[in-house]
């Protein structure tokens, strides 16, 4: 190998230069954004009222103190027979109270607050003829409770009778979101209205949402297929010994990289345009911690928590939960196996640490099994 020509060196100096100029502009780019999505969610703040971006919530109502134990169960026994509303009163004050611990707790403080902004108003809707506060979370049956408020406002006597197709068509199905109310009535129904949501173990959330938005009738979801798992191939697949990544969709394994990578996601994310629900935290979509929701049901529980929501918001004789088929909501640890099966444990620690104020938050116990 001889000496390299001068040319080359040339060549290299301006290469380095260039790189140098679009590292500037990047910079400058991020900075402004910044600034500006900053003003944004403050100047929100102000139009609501919301000065430190918590809703005092109904003092009167009753929240007995914890008991002592730690390991409370917060997925009872499901095969038990229906609980009394008391029976089910303890199990959601037990709940409530493990989150309002969690949300004190400053190590977890970025995976579990969140401001209310105009995003998280989007989520919830609102039963005015009920006072009724209903926060979307995809994946855990929130098209029935849409169907439930639909009936509420009187255009269907049944849950039945409603056609799939107007569920989630906001132009006809009349339900409003609370984004849609000025700052005033905003507050007033953030403080008075009931409020709750459902959640799930976020593993097995996360499997849904794969499932449900790369596999099946991935070819009409073109947003998923066509541009979002495209991206997340070329970023997070690992190239096979000919430093090819092979063809075919997207993989659970590409996907659980992609989740965990908080960093990468701060740039990637940006290129999907408006924020994907499906696999945004339960704390980013609802702010649990700075909402004072009245009831969270689990997947897990359905049968019992969808009763006792009916009853607590005061319209078990009006509506009823549609039919929920044996054995749909019940935690499948072999599947998570399944799934999870194949993938690095550091990957695995990685998604955990993303996802962990939600399994903190509502109790879900940290899935050993696939971490050690
Ligand atoms: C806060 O959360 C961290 C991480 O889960 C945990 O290790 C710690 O014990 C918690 N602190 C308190 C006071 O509960
Ligand atoms: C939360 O904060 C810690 C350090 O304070 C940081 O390492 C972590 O990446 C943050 N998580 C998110 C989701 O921003
Ligand atoms: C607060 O909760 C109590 C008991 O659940 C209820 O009776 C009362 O009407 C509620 N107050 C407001 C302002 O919603
Ligand atoms: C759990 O998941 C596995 C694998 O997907 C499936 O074969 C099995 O039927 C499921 N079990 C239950 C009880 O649904």
């Amino acid at each position: 190998m001889g000496p390299l020509p001068p040319a080359f060196y040339t060549k290299m100096r301006h290469r380095w230069l260039f790189l140098g100029a679009c590292c500037l502009v990047l910079l400058n780019l991020y900075l402004v954004v910044k600034i500006i999505s900053h003003r944004a969610v403050d100047e929100y703040k102000e139009r609501l009222g919301v000065q430190s971006t918590t809703v005092p919530g109904n003092t009167s109502r009753k929240l007995p103190l914890p008991t002592a134990e730690k390991t409370v169960s917060l997925q009872p026994d499901q095969s038990s027979a229906a609980p009394t509303i008391d029976e089910w009163d303890s199990v959601n004050d037990k709940r409530l109270q493990l989150l309002s611990t969690v949300c004190k707790n400053s190590t977890l403080r970025n995976l579990t607050h969140t401001p209310i902004n105009k995003f998280v108003l989007d989520r919830i809707f609102v039963s005015d003829k009920h006072n009724i506060l209903f926060c979307q979370t995809p994946k855990v049956g929130n098209t029935q409770w849409k169907k439930v408020l639909i009936t509420l406002d009187g255009a269907f006597s049944r849950v039945e009778e409603i056609p799939e197709n107007l569920v989630h068509d906001d132009k006809k199905n009349g339900l409003r979101r609370l984004s849609s109310l000025t700052p005033q009535e905003i507050t007033h129904r953030l403080r008075s209205y009931f409020k709750f949501f459902i959640v799930r173990d976020p593993f097995e959330r996360l499997i849904s949402a794969f499932s449900d938005k790369f596999v099946k009738n991935a070819r009409f979801k073109l947003r998923y297929g066509h541009d979002i798992a495209p991206a997340i191939i070329r970023k997070y697949r690992r190239r096979d010994r000919d430093g090819e990544r092979a063809a075919s969709g997207l993989h659970f394994e590409d996907f659980v990289r992609y989740l965990g990578d908080i960093e990468g996601r701060r740039h990637l994310d940006p290129q999907f345009g408006k924020p994907i629900i499906h696999w945004m935290t339960y704390a980013e979509l609802c702010a649990p911690c700075d909402i004072p929701y009245d009831v969270i049901g689990h997947h897990e529980t359905l049968e019992q928590d969808a009763g006792y929501i009916l009853k607590r918001a005061g319209i078990e004789h009006l509506v009823s939960y549609p039919a929920i088929p044996p054995g749909i909501s019940r935690y499948n640890k072999t599947k998570i196996e399944h799934y999870f099966s194949g993938i690095s444990k550091r990957d695995i620690r990685r998604l955990y640490a993303r996802f962990q104020g939600d399994f903190d938050l509502f109790g879900y116990q940290k899935p050993y099994f696939l971490l050690n």
